[in-house]
């Protein structure tokens, strides 16, 4: 801090300690330009190469090293270590390479007037390197936000710190590691904090932060990363049931968990989902009055079914969500409904027994009167061939 606040005032009066960091820069840069540079081409001495990171970081590696900027104050320094770990540094991008115009020192005057303007002038940067995401970017809620005068709204470097971002993708496979999707929650937290409190306690957040399951979604698989969409429209409730399906109906993932897999035929072989998928079908996009997964099982906060507190297998807790449509329901009302189960011996034995019994009954009634009505065709058949006469 206080290095920081005496070379913040470089112009005015430079401390000791400061002026040698400078001087010490100064060297290592004359060193640089030493080793690279063809005599003719030294004349404008700072613009004949490209400045090393280590002339850089002679200064910047400096604890307490900061500036203001209007109110804020900005911490200039930057760990070698983890600079060095960064998948920039790992590619050889160099601090140049994003700082385009800065070689020498005094740096050029930072124009902007606070913390959030000076990132938003710097940020811009990434496009020349990765196009795709920046272009992905230009449709998603956040950047309609910024559009919109909210400068809160998320930012590249507010999800990738340029100076430490490590690897998110794997070198050869393109996938995102493990330890990068445990990590994704964190990077949502710093602004969603509330939401991320929720999530934590979640089935699918405890067992991501707690257990480092990655089987369980993250914040990304359901809103996505780079466009993310607004997620309280028509389109995305309704198209919900499908989200959790991905996951809730391959045997592959759910089988490690006992989870039945059979959860969206049930839900939509129910008068509910009926209702929802054939409305979906007749009417896209149309707001639906009946309730998707998360009416029921809530949205960041899901819990297991059986949670002796927040699960919905308890019929308390699960009247409460169908009150909110159904006002007059009482303590017997959920019972009316058959949750995601068939009816079998062990649920609903009566429903299963009635549904026996017409699988049983229909059949036998029908496959006698078939019988009778062939067995007559066939006697009569053999009747007028004997030639026997009725009386
Ligand atoms: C002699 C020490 C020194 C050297 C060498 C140095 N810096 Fe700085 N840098 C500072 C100080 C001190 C600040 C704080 C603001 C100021 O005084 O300009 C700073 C601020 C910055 C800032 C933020 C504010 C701004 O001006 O944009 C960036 C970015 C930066 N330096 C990048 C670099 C890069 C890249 C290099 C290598 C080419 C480098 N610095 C070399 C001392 C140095
Ligand atoms: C991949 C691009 C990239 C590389 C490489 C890079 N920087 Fe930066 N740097 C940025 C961006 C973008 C910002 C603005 C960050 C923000 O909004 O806080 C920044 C900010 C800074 C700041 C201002 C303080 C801060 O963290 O906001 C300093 C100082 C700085 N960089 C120095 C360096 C030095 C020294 C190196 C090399 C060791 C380097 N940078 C390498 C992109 C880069
Ligand atoms: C000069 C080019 C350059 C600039 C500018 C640049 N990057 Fe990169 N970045 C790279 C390269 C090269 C890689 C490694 C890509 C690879 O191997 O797939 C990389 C990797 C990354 C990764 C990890 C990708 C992965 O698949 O694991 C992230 C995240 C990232 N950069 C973010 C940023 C952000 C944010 C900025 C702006 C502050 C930025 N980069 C600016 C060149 C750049
Ligand atoms: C709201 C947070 C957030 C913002 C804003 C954001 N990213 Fe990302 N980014 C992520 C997450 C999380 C991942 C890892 C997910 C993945 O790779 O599927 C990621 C992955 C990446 C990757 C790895 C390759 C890929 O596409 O998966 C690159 C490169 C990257 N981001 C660059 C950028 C750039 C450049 C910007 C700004 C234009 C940006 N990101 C804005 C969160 C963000
Ligand atoms: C730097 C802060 C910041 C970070 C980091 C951030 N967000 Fe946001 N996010 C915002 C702001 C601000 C808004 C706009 C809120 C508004 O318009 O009401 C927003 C809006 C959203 C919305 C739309 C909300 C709505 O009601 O329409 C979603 C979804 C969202 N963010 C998801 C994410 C996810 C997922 C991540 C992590 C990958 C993330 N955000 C990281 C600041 C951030
Ligand atoms: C299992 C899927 C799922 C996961 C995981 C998830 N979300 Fe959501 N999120 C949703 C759904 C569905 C909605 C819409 C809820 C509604 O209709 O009110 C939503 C709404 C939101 C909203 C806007 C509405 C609000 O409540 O403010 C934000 C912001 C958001 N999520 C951020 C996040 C963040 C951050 C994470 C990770 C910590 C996350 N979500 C994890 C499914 C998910
Ligand atoms: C009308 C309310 C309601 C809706 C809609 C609903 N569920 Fe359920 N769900 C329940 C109840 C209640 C249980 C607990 C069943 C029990 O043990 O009695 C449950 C149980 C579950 C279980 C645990 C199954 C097991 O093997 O332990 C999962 C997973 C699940 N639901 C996912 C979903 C998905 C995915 C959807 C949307 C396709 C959905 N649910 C729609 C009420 C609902
Ligand atoms: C990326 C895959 C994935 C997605 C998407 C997903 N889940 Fe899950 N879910 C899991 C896994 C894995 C578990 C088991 C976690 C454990 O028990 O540790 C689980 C557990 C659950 C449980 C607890 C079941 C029990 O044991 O009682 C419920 C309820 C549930 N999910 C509902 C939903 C709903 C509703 C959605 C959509 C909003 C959804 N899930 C989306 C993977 C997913
Ligand atoms: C998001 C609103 C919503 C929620 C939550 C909801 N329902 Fe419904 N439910 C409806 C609508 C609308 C209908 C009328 C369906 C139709 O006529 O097609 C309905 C119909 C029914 C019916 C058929 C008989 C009747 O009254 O028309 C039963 C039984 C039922 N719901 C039980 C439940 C149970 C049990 C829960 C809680 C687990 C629940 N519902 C939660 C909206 C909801």
């Amino acid at each position: 801090m206080r290095l920081g606040k005496q070379i913040q005032s470089a112009h005015s009066g430079i401390s000791l300690r400061a002026s040698l960091t400078l001087l010490l820069g100064l060297l290592f840069f004359a060193y640089a330009v030493v080793s690279f540079v063809t005599p003719v081409q030294a004349a404008p001495v700072f613009q004949a190469d490209k400045p090393a990171n280590d002339f850089c970081l002679a200064c910047h590696q400096e604890d307490g090293l900061d500036f203001k900027l209007g109110k804020d104050t900005i911490a200039a320094t930057i760990n070698p270590t983890q600079f060095g770990n960064s998948v920039h540094s790992d590619q050889s991008i160099m601090c140049v390479d994003c700082h385009t115009d800065i070689s020498d020192y005094p740096h050029p005057k930072v124009k902007s007037k606070n913390a959030r303007a000076f990132s938003f002038t710097l940020f811009v940067v990434c496009k020349q390197c990765h196009e795709d995401q920046f272009l992905k970017v230009q449709d998603s809620v956040h950047q309609r936000a910024i559009d919109g005068g909210n400068t809160n709204a998320a930012i590249c470097t507010d999800c990738h710190n340029p100076h430490t971002q490590g690897r998110l993708t794997g070198k050869t496979s393109g996938e995102l590691t493990p330890s990068a999707r445990i990590h994704i929650p964190e990077t949502c937290s710093k602004c969603h904090s509330g939401i991320y409190d929720a999530y934590k306690t979640s089935v699918h957040g405890n067992a991501l932060t707690q257990e480092n399951n990655t089987d369980v979604p993250t914040c990304i698989d359901c809103h996505g990363v780079h466009n993310i969409q607004k997620p309280t429209t028509v389109s995305f409730r309704n198209s919900t049931p499908f989200l959790c399906a991905k996951c809730h109906t391959d045997p592959a993932i759910m089988d490690k968990y006992g989870i039945t897999t059979n959860v969206l035929n049930s839900y939509v072989a129910d008068f509910h989902g009926t209702t929802v998928k054939l409305f979906e079908e007749e009417f896209p996009g149309q707001p639906t009055n009946k309730p998707v997964c998360t009416d029921c099982h809530g949205v960041h906060n899901i819990s297991k079914v059986d949670n002796p507190k927040t699960g919905i297998a308890l019929r308390e807790n699960l009247l409460v969500k169908c009150q909110r449509c159904h006002p007059d329901a009482t303590i017997d009302f959920p019972s009316a409904w058959m949750s995601h189960y068939e009816p079998s011996p062990e649920h609903y034995p009566i429903v299963y027994a009635v549904n026996l019994f017409y699988k049983f009954f229909i059949p036998a009634v029908l496959g006698g009167m078939i019988f009778f009505v062939l067995t007559d065709i066939f006697r009569r058949i053999v009747n007028r061939i004997k030639g026997v006469k009725h009386v």
